[in-house]
C-alpha cells in the first residue's frame, strides 16, 4: 500500500483528546462523598486557621490526583474573597523522588530563583530541611499547602513526611501555616508508615475506593459524549469496557484507556461504528501491553534466567527441571559476561517469575526413589519474551 496521506479527516473521534488522562472534566462524578471529606479537611484555610494534614490513598486510577486538582483549584479561587488569606499551593508528583532528602530539595527549588538553586547532592539532610524553613520562614502568605502525590516512592524514608507537617508544632516555622497532603496508592506504604508519620501526617485518613462497573459507565458515558462523534459507539461498547475495567480494577485510567483504544482501532479500520469485539481486542492489546512493560522492568538476571527458559522452549525442552535451567543460564550469563548468580538466586528467581506471571511451575512425583522436583515453563507468548529479550542491551548479544 505504501505510505498513505496524512489527514485531518477522522470519522470517529470529535476530539480524542478527552480520553485522554491529562485531561481536567469540567465536573467531577461518582465522588461526592469523597469530595465532600476531602473538603471538610480544607475548611479550616479557608477560616484562617491551621490546615489538617491529610492522608489520600486508594488504588491506581480511582480519581485521588483529579480531586485533588479540582478542590484545589476551587480552594484558591474561593479564597480570593477574603483580604486576610493568601494561600499557596505548592504540588509535586513524587514519582521518580526515592528518599524525603530528594523531595525536599525539590521543595526548597520550588521556591528559588533558577539562579539559586540547590543542587542534588551534597548537603547533610538536616542542612536541607533549614534551607526549607528559610524559603518558608520569607513567604508573605498566610498559608502554604505542600501536595506530594505518589509519595510512597520515598520508601521506608518518610522522615519528610513527620518534619514538614510539623513544621508549625516545632517553631521551625513561625510566618505561613503549613499543610500538608500526602497521597498513594500503595497500601503497603499506608501500613507501614512509622506511627509518628502517621500522627503527623495521617492526622485525617481518605480512603478512595474501586469504581465498580455502574459509577464506571456513568464516567465514561460523560467523556465519550465530547471524545466521540455523534453516533459512532454501538450500545454495548461502554458497559463492557465498565464491566472489563470494574472486574479487573475498579480504575477509571484503565476504562478510558479501553474505551480509547477500542475508538483508535475502528478508526484504523476507517469505519464506524466502534464494536463490542473491538474493545475486546482492546482489552487484550492492552494487557499485553501491560505485560510487556513488567518484562521490561525485570532486572537483569532475571531477564537472563528467563531467556534459559526460553532457550529450551525453542528447542521443545520445556517444561524443565531447575538444573537444566541453572545450565543454561550459567552459559548465558557467560556469554554476555554477567555475574554468575548461585543455583540458590536463581532459584529464587523462578519463584519470582512464577509469582509474577510468567512461569508456570508443576510439582514432578518421582515417587519413593526420586522424590518430587519442580518443572518450570513459559507462561507468557514465547515471542514477546524474545522481543523484550533481544532490544535490553545487556540481552540483545544472545540473539545474534
Ligand atoms: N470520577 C471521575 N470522573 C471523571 N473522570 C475520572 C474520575 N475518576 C478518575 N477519572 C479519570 O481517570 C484517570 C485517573 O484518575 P486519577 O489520575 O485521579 O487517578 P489516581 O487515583 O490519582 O491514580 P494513581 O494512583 O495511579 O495516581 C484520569 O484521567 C481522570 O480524569
Ligand atoms: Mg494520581
Amino acid at each position: 500500500m505504501g505510505i498513505t496521506e496524512f489527514s485531518r479527516e477522522d470519522v470517529i473521534f470529535a476530539d480524542e483528546d478527552v480520553l485522554r488522562d491529562s485531561y481536567q472534566p469540567d465536573d467531577l462524578i461518582e465522588r461526592d462523598d469523597e469530595l465532600a471529606a476531602y473538603q471538610h479537611a480544607l475548611k479550616p484555610v479557608i477560616r484562617g486557621k491551621q490546615p489538617r494534614n491529610l492522608f489520600v490513598y486508594g488504588q491506581t486510577g480511582v480519581g485521588k490526583s483529579l480531586s485533588t486538582n479540582m478542590i484545589l483549584d476551587q480552594l484558591l479561587t474561593d479564597q480570593e474573597q477574603y483580604d486576610d488569606l493568601d494561600l499557596r499551593v505548592v504540588s509535586l508528583v513524587c514519582k521518580t523522588l526515592t528518599s524525603s532528602y530528594q523531595v525536599a530539595v525539590r521543595l526548597v527549588n520550588e521556591f528559588r530563583d533558577p539562579g539559586n538553586k540547590l543542587s542534588h547532592r551534597g548537603y547533610a539532610p538536616g542542612a536541607v530541611y533549614e534551607f526549607l524553613w528559610e524559603e518558608l520562614n520569607q513567604l508573605e502568605n498566610t498559608h502554604v499547602l505542600f501536595v506530594l502525590d505518589e509519595i510512597d516512592s520515598i520508601g521506608t524514608d518518610d522522615d519528610l513526611l513527620y518534619e514538614l507537617p510539623r513544621a508549625n508544632d516545632n517553631g521551625n516555622v513561625t510566618g505561613p501555616k503549613i499543610g500538608v497532603i500526602g497521597i498513594s496508592n500503595d497500601f503497603t506504604f499506608r501500613d507501614n508508615l512509622s506511627a509518628r508519620v502517621k500522627d503527623s501526617l495521617a492526622e485525617e485518613e481518605l480512603h478512595f475506593p474501586p469504581y465498580d462497573a455502574n459509577q464506571l459507565r456513568r464516567i465514561l458515558r460523560q467523556r465519550a459524549e465530547d471524545a466521540f462523534l455523534d453516533d459512532v459507539l454501538t450500545d454495548d461498547v461502554i458497559p463492557l469496557c465498565a464491566a472489563f475495567a470494574g472486574q479487573e480494577s475498579g480504575s477509571a485510567r484503565h476504562a478510558l484507556k479501553l474505551l480509547y483504544k477500542a475508538g483508535d482501532l475502528a478508526r484504523e479500520r476507517g469505519e464506524p461504528p466502534v464494536t463490542e469485539d473491538d474493545v475486546r481486542q482492546a482489552s487484550e492489546l492492552i494487557e499485553q501491553g501491560r505485560v510487556r512493560d513488567e518484562l521490561e522492568s525485570l532486572p537483569t538476571q532475571s531477564h537472563i534466567t528467563l531467556y534459559a527458559v526460553w532457550a529450551l522452549a525453542e528447542e521443545g525442552l520445556t517444561p524443565a527441571k531447575r538444573s537444566k535451567i541453572y545450565e543454561r543460564y550459567t552459559e548465558a550469563a557467560q556469554e554476555i559476561g554477567a555475574d554468575v548468580k548461585t543455583d540458590r538466586t536463581i532459584h529464587d528467581r523462578l519463584s519470582q517469575l512464577n509469582l509474577k506471571g510468567f512461569l508456570d511451575v508443576e510439582e514432578r512425583n518421582e515417587g519413593l526413589r526420586g522424590g518430587s522436583y519442580y518443572q518450570y515453563e513459559l507462561d507468557v507468548q514465547s515471542d514477546m519474551v524474545k522481543q523484550v529479550l533481544a532490544a535490553e542491551s545487556r540481552t540483545a548479544d544472545l540473539f545474534e
